[in-house]
C-alpha cells in the first residue's frame, strides 16, 4: 500500500467543488488529485483551477484506466454510477461515491459484485 494516494475526481459539479475538492487537496493521505472529470468542460476546468489539477477529461474511462490514479472519487449524476464502478473495481481503484450510490436493486449488487469480484474498496 503506497503512504499518499492519488485521486481522481469524476463528476466536478456543485458538491465536488463544495465538499470532495476541499476534503481531498487537505487529507493528508492524499498526495494530490490527478484528474478532473466532466462531461461538462467548463465544469472540469473550474475543478481543475481550484484544486491545480493538471489533466482534464470528458471520458472516464481516462480516469479509470490511469494506472497513477489510487481512488476514484463519483459525484456525478446517478444514472452513470454502475459503469463507473466496474471500470474503476476491474482497472483495481478503490472508490467513494457520493449516495445514493444505485437507484435499484439490480444496479446495487452489479456494484457489489464488481467491487467484491476486483477486491477493491467502496464507500
Ligand atoms: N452526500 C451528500 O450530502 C450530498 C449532497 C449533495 C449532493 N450529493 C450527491 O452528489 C452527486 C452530485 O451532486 P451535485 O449537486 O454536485 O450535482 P451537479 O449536477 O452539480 O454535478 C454533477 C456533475 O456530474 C457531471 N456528469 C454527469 N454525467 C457525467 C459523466 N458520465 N462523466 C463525468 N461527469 C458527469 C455533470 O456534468 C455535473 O457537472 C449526486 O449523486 C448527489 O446525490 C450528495
Amino acid at each position: 500500500m503506497k503512504e499518499k494516494l492519488v485521486v481522481g475526481q469524476i463528476g466536478c459539479g456543485a458538491f465536488a467543488m463544495e465538499q470532495h475538492g476541499p476534503n481531498s487537496v487537505r487529507n493528508p493521505g492524499i498526495a494530490g488529485i490527478k484528474w478532473a472529470c466532466d462531461v461538462n468542460d467548463g465544469n472540469a476546468r473550474k475543478y481543475a483551477d481550484r484544486f491545480s489539477v493538471k489533466k482534464i477529461t470528458g471520458s472516464f474511462e481516462d480516469v479509470t484506466t490511469d494506472p497513477d490514479v489510487d481512488v476514484i472519487c463519483i459525484a456525478t449524476s446517478h444514472e452513470i454510477h454502475v459503469p463507473i464502478i466496474e471500470s474503476a473495481a476491474r482497472h483495481g481503484k478503490h472508490i467513494f461515491c457520493e449516495k445514493p450510490m444505485a437507484m435499484t436493486e439490480e444496479q446495487a449488487y452489479k456494484i457489489i459484485k464488481a467491487v467484491k469480484a476486483n477486491g477493491v474498496k467502496l464507500w
